[in-house]
């Protein structure tokens, strides 16, 4: 089962969710991460960065796999997940430059682009801790409604919501790639541990359909029901629609000391 954490604000999600990493990569300096772009972790890689720094931690052996790219894009294009890594999210962790492995959406490679991920993840010996966000149409990477539930990596069709939704960094609808290669449910489930993290009321249908709906390929994110070490980070206003939401309340206030941060980590490769 999912553990939810209600957190009162989105700054304190990322601090938690912050800690709950650095606490993974303080005991095992080459852990796998799986990371998600999108806005909702940014603030919580900004947090591991500066908890890293103010620990002297070495962060060089860490490596990572990124969630999910556009198919297509010109491979300076500023909305490239690739470059969006790069850019922002190695250097907001304080990753070494090119740590993040993404998937390769060029076209004309895209008939074994799945095949090929899931071998590197594989080789690397799997995800020890995955951040995810969710999309207010419930999708995980862009694991789109309908999605398989044990799929792994592959080319899949975006939703229109989601298009929608991604417009703005493409200045247009016109402009959003149709395709993307994104991991898969499957792929996602083998994470060792998996930290899902969202903020604003946007997100609090999604949110309490992940948590609390039935597990369906209508809503790839209730999927993590079926993960044994899934984490949910959510202020109170994704919270808002959870049924649970005190139980949950009451059980992270009077979670034992010991099981802080939450359940401490995972073993990793070099364990
Ligand atoms: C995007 C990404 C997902 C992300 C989600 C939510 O389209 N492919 O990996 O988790 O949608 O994005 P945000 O956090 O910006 O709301």
């Amino acid at each position: 089962m999912t553990e939810v954490i209600i957190a009162p604000n989105p700054a304190s999600a990322a601090q938690l969710v912050a800690e709950i990493v650095i606490t993974q990569l303080e005991a095992h300096p080459s852990t796998v991460l799986g990371i998600a772009t999108g806005s909702s972790p940014m603030q919580a890689y900004l947090a591991v960065g500066d908890r890293a720094q103010a620990r002297s931690l070495d962060l060089t052996g860490v490596r990572g796999f990124g969630l999910d790219e556009y198919v297509g894009l010109p491979s300076d294009h500023p909305a490239m997940y690739r470059n969006v890594v790069r850019r922002e999210i190695e250097p907001a962790m304080r990753l070494l430059p090119d740590s993040i492995e993404m998937p390769d959406a060029t076209l004309g490679t895209l008939a074994d682009a799945g095949d090929r991920y899931e071998a590197k993840i594989s080789k690397a010996g799997g995800i020890d801790l995955q951040i995810l966000g969710i999309g207010t149409n419930g999708h995980i990477g862009f694991n789109e409604p309908g999605s398989s539930l044990s799929s792994r990596t592959r080319v899949k069709t975006l939703a229109e919501p989601t298009r929608l939704a991604n417009r703005r960094f493409f200045g247009g609808h016109e402009t959003v790639p149709i395709h993307c290669v994104t991991q898969g449910i499957g792929t996602i489930l083998d994470a060792r541990r998996v930290i899902l993290i969202a903020t604003g009321a946007a997100k609090a249908r999604s949110i309490h359909l992940a948590l609390e709906g039935p597990v369906s390929a209508a809503n790839p994110a209730s999927a993590l029901q079926l993960h044994g070490n899934a984490i949910a980070v959510v202020d109170v206003a994704a919270a808002g629609d959870l049924r649970h939401r005190e139980y949950y309340q009451f059980a992270w206030s009077n979670k034992p000391k010991w099981q802080r941060p939450h359940p401490g980590p995972v073993a990793s490769i070099d364990s």
